[in-house]
Formats: structure tokens, C-alpha cells, sequence
């Protein structure tokens, strides 16, 4: 980036000087002009002079002007021959590297973190229950497939949900869905989302507030542009979800400074470690814009009450910042206390509104990832009036629209959806804490999300970042889990492992649990 504002610089800085040389040039040949005509004191030779002067002038460059150039002649046969061999000849040089921008050959060259080198572990082996019985499980991915059954079912009784029909009363009508739409999502689809979400987070919400994209991912980056400078920084308390790194830095040029939270708080975060790192991003010279907070909290699984909300708004006040509230998870709470979402919170006060932002989509609570429905909801005016501009690059497609309208419509099956979801996340919660347990294993108090927050410091060769990274290799190699290592989330305590657990069947959950507690008899306990 420096370069390229170097350079824009020195071309300025050329050009302007182009302008001064030109300047003097043009004085000497105006001056003794001006002489003669004060000399002779004639206002008619004033005029006349110069008239005349410009005449010969245009019929000097008439003439003179450059006629145009003749088409070139047709290739004889002999020629065309010759370029050939040139051609081939020069095919055989060595060829050099082309030019990649800097961003393509620094994104291309950067070490991916764990938690993506364990997808690719998955991805290269991954485990079939029938087909590839030793394969890799993953449980290093955030996906819901625990209720796509009933999504199925409701898909069925709907035929008419995905029919083309023809009719331009089909919802996928091809008349209805071929031409451009409005970037941020179609009105139905905005209207239909903001129900949506005021079902599920029991809170109101005006669907001229919300703005529609290709997944929370681009919802996320989009604050990043709207909300900082390249250079200013948010504030997120860890562990925090290793996208947000992607999300936020990759291509706004803005910075995430790690707000540590620890596990005597439950990883709950304080305003004092808050106020710490915000003091601290100052003094080095970084403005902070924004503190961006997950609620639920992934990876951690717990959720912030109205009291801890009420007071990261009077924090965001205080230091005149903005508060991003990713409530992805919202409808993926199992277990008391319930969920409260920001929206709720600013409901019940006097609170300044146009520095909260709430991010939604439909990839975790109905596990519809792979229709990319992400939703940035704020109180802002002129972030909106941009946020609909950059919508532009990451619209949904109107065929994902139209069949998430029809669907998330029908609030009857939403709201079974949506208690069954719960339930059924809390009966695997207790399953996977029971099967850890017997593994000598602890989860961490949750009660939302599609993982568990877990210590395995005992598991490790030793209790630093490197056993840590020692252990998640065997889990993986060995034992053949794909876990996040709590320091992809950036969490400050070693020993620490994200396990998701809405993407196995019963079954498969239950081999998953037997392989950890093997593995854990075979790795010898590191005294703590
Ligand atoms: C907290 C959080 N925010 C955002 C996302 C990204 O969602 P999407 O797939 O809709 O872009 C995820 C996905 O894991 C997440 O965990
Ligand atoms: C963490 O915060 C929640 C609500 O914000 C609270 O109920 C809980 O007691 C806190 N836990 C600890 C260990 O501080
Ligand atoms: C942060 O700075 C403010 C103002 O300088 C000061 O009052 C406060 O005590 C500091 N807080 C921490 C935790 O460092």
C-alpha cells in the first residue's frame, strides 16, 4: 500500500513540475509582444497583431498535421512465414514470472492458520461412516446438519417452494428472478428476514434497517469499511472466532486488537481488560473504532446477559466507539440463561442507537450455510446509505431469495423449527460433555452454539502454545479428530479446543467420543 501512494506521489510531484517549466516558455513569448503593441500605443494593433499571428498559426498546423497512417500492407506469404518462426523461437526462451500485485503474492504465500490446515486434513481423508470408516471426523467446522431434516420435510409439503412453473405466480418464476434486483436483498426477502429475526431474538426490527448479503462473512466486512479508517483497529475479546480475522484485515486494512478473557471468568469478558487493550491500542497510536463481541460467543458457547450489554454500551459510549454485535447464533441457544440480544437491550432504554450494529444470517441457526444469507442490521443512517452501495459485490442470488422467502414465511415451522433445533442441540451438548468427561476432559459452562469450548491442557506434551500445537497434530494424526486449537481463536490460555458437534449423526458422534477416549489412555497425562 505505502508503495503504491509513493508512487502516486512522485507522479504528482512530475506533473507539477511539467507546469512550472512550461510557464516561464510561455512569458517569453508574450512579453515582447506586449512590447510592440505599448510601443506603437495602438488598441487596433493590439488586436490586430495577435489575430493575425493566431491565423497563420492554425493554417501552419492544418497543413503540417500528420496525415493518416496508410493501413498496413497485407503480410506476404514469406513474411507471415518468418513471424511464425519468430514466434516459436521466442516460445522457447525462458519464460519470466508475470506480475502478481503484492496483495495476490502476500495472500498466496501467508501460512493458513489450524484451523484451516485441519479442514484440508479432513477434506484429503474425510470419514464415512461406510466408505472411509478410519477417515478424518471433522468437528473443526461450525455447520448445523443436525435438524436439515426437517428443512427436507417442509420442502416436500412445499413442492410449490421450488417450482419454475412457468406461471408468473411461481415463486422461481423465471420472469420473477432473471433481471437485476436491488443489491441489498429483495423487499419480500428483507421484510420476511426482519419477522425472521424478531422470532428468534424477540426483539423488533424494521426491515429499512437491514441489508442483505452473500453471508455474515461480507455483512462483517462490510462494518470493516464503514466503520474505520485502513490503520484504526476494533477491539474483540478472546477466544473469538478465527474468521473475523479474514473477515475484518484481509481487505479493509483494518486491525483486530485480542481483548484476553480467561477461564476463572468463564471467559467472560471485563471492562477492565477491555479499557486495558483500549488504553493500550492509544498509547501506540492506533484509533480504535469499534469493539466487535459474538453472542453467543464462538467459540466460547456462553452468552453476555442485559446487564454485561448494558454495560459494553456505556463502554462503546464512553469512548465513543462503535458496538458490532454478531448474533449468528441467536437461535442457537439450548440451555437458561436464554438468549438477549442487543436489540432487545436497546429497547428498554435511553441508549444511543446509531453506534450499535447486529450481524444475523441463516448459515448456523437453520444450516443453510450454502445458500449464503447473511444480514447486517443498524441503526445507523449513513452506514446503511453505504452498506447498500457495497452490497453490490456480495448480493444473494434471487433463486436463494425467493426459496428463503417461502420458507422463513412460514413462521408456524419456523417457530417448531426452531424449538426443535434447541432441543435437539442441547441433547448432543450433554451427550458430548458426558462422553469428554470419561475421557478425563472438561467443557466449559455453554449454553448456545454448535460447539464446545474444551481443556485438554493434561493431554498436552507441555503447557505452552507449542504443546498445544503438539496435541492438535496427534488428535489429528492419530486419533483422527479435527479440533480448533484455542490459539487459531487467539485465546491466551494454552490447552484450550473448539469441538464442534451439530455435523455428526448419533453415530457418528459416538465413534468420535470412543477414538477421543482412547486416545487420551494412550497420551500420557502432563502433571499440571
Ligand atoms: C460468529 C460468526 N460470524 C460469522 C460467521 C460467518 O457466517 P457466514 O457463513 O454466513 O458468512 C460465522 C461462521 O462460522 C461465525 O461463527
Ligand atoms: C459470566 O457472565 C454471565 C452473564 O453475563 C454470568 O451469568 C456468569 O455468572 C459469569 N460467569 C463468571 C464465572 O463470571
Ligand atoms: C485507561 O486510561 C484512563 C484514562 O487515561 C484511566 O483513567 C484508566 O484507569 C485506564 N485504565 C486501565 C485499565 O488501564
Amino acid at each position: 500500500m505505502t508503495q503504491i501512494n509513493k508512487n502516486t506521489g512522485s507522479e504528482v510531484e512530475q506533473v507539477g513540475k511539467k507546469e512550472r517549466e512550461r510557464g516561464p516558455g510561455a512569458m517569453r513569448v508574450i512579453v515582447p509582444l506586449q512590447g510592440v503593441v505599448q510601443g506603437r500605443g495602438g488598441v487596433v494593433l493590439g488586436s490586430i497583431i495577435p489575430c493575425v499571428l493566431f491565423y497563420f498559426l492554425q493554417l501552419y498546423l492544418r497543413r503540417n498535421r500528420s496525415s493518416p497512417p496508410e493501413p498496413p500492407p497485407a503480410e506476404s506469404e514469406s513474411q507471415a512465414r518468418s513471424s511464425q518462426r519468430i514466434q516459436r523461437t521466442l516460445s522457447r526462451s525462458p519464460s519470466r514470472p508475470v506480475f502478481v500485485s503484492s496483495r495476490a503474492a502476500h495472500m498466496s504465500d501467508r501460512e493458513d492458520s489450524r484451523y484451516y490446515l485441519g479442514w484440508k486434513a479432513y477434506n484429503d481423508d474425510p470419514y464415512d461412516a461406510e466408505i472411509n470408516p478410519h477417515g478424518v471426523i471433522q468437528m473443526g467446522l461450525a455447520e448445523n446438519q443436525l435438524s436439515l431434516d426437517l428443512i427436507e420435510d417442509w420442502l416436500e409439503s412445499h413442492p410449490d417452494a421450488l417450482s419454475w412453473g412457468g406461471a408468473h405466480n411461481m415463486p422461481l418464476s423465471i420472469r420473477g428472478i432473471a433481471g437485476y434486483q436491488d443489491s441489498y436483498g429483495m423487499p419480500a426477502l428483507r421484510t420476511a428476514m426482519a419477522g425472521f429475526m424478531g422470532d428468534v431474538m424477540k426483539a423488533s426490527f424494521d426491515p429499512s434497517q437491514l441489508i442483505l448479503t452473500a453471508g455474515a462473512t461480507s455483512a462483517i466486512e462490510i462494518l470493516g469499511f464503514c466503520l474505520a479508517e485502513p490503520g484504526n483497529a476494533f477491539l474483540v475479546p478472546t477466544p473469538y472466532y478465527p474468521g473475523f480475522d479474514r473477515d475484518i484485515k484481509w481487505r479493509t486494512g483494518v486491525d483486530l486488537v485480542p481483548v484476553p478473557c480467561r477461564s476463572t471468568d468463564n471467559f467472560n469478558v471485563t471492562i477492565t481488560a477491555l479499557e486495558r487493550a483500549f488504553n493500550q491500542t492509544k498509547k501506540r497510536g492506533t484509533a480504535v473504532r469499534a469493539l466487535l463481541i459474538s453472542n453467543p460467543s464462538n467459540p466460547a458457547g456462553n452468552t453476555l446477559d442485559s446487564n454485561m450489554l448494558t454495560m459494553l454500551l456505556e463502554f462503546a459510549r464512553e469512548k465513543n466507539i462503535h458496538l458490532i454485535c454478531d448474533e449468528i447464533y441467536a437461535g442457537s441457544v439450548y440451555d437458561s440463561p436464554e438468549f438477549t440480544s442487543i436489540a432487545k437491550v436497546l429497547e428498554s432504554g435511553e441508549f444511543d442507537k446509531s453506534r450499535v450494529h447486529i450481524i444475523y444470517g441463516t448459515s448456523k441457526d437453520l444450516g443453510l450455510a450454502g445458500f449464503r444469507v447473511g444480514a447486517l442490521y443498524s441503526y445507523n443512517d449513513k452506514v446503511l446509505k453505504a452498506a447498500k452501495k457495497f452490497a453490490r459485490f456480495c448480493s444473494v442470488s434471487s433463486l436463494t431469495q425467493r426459496l428463503l422467502i417461502a420458507i422463513i414465511s412460514d413462521t408456524q415451522f419456523i417457530q417448531n423449527y426452531m424449538s426443535e433445533h434447541q432441543r435437539r442441540l442441547g441433547e448432543r451438548f450433554s451427550v458430548i460433555r458426558e462422553g469428554l468427561k470419561k475421557a478425563g476432559i472438561k467443557c466449559a459452562k455453554s449454553n448456545g452454539g454448535l460447539y464446545c469450548w474444551v481443556e485438554m491442557a493434561n493431554l498436552m506434551p507441555s503447557f505452552n502454545q507449542k504443546g498445544e500445537h503438539k496435541l492438535w497434530e496427534r488428535l489429528l494424526s492419530e486419533a483422527k479428530i479435527n479440533v480448533t486449537p484455542g490459539s487459531a481463536c487467539h485465546c491466551i490460555e494454552p490447552g484450550w479446543f473448539r469441538v464442534c458437534f451439530a455435523t455428526l449423526t448419533d453415530h457418528d458422534t459416538i465413534v468420535a467420543l470412543q477414538r477421543i477416549l482412547e486416545f487420551s489412555k494412550r497420551c500420557k497425562p502432563y502433571p499440571q
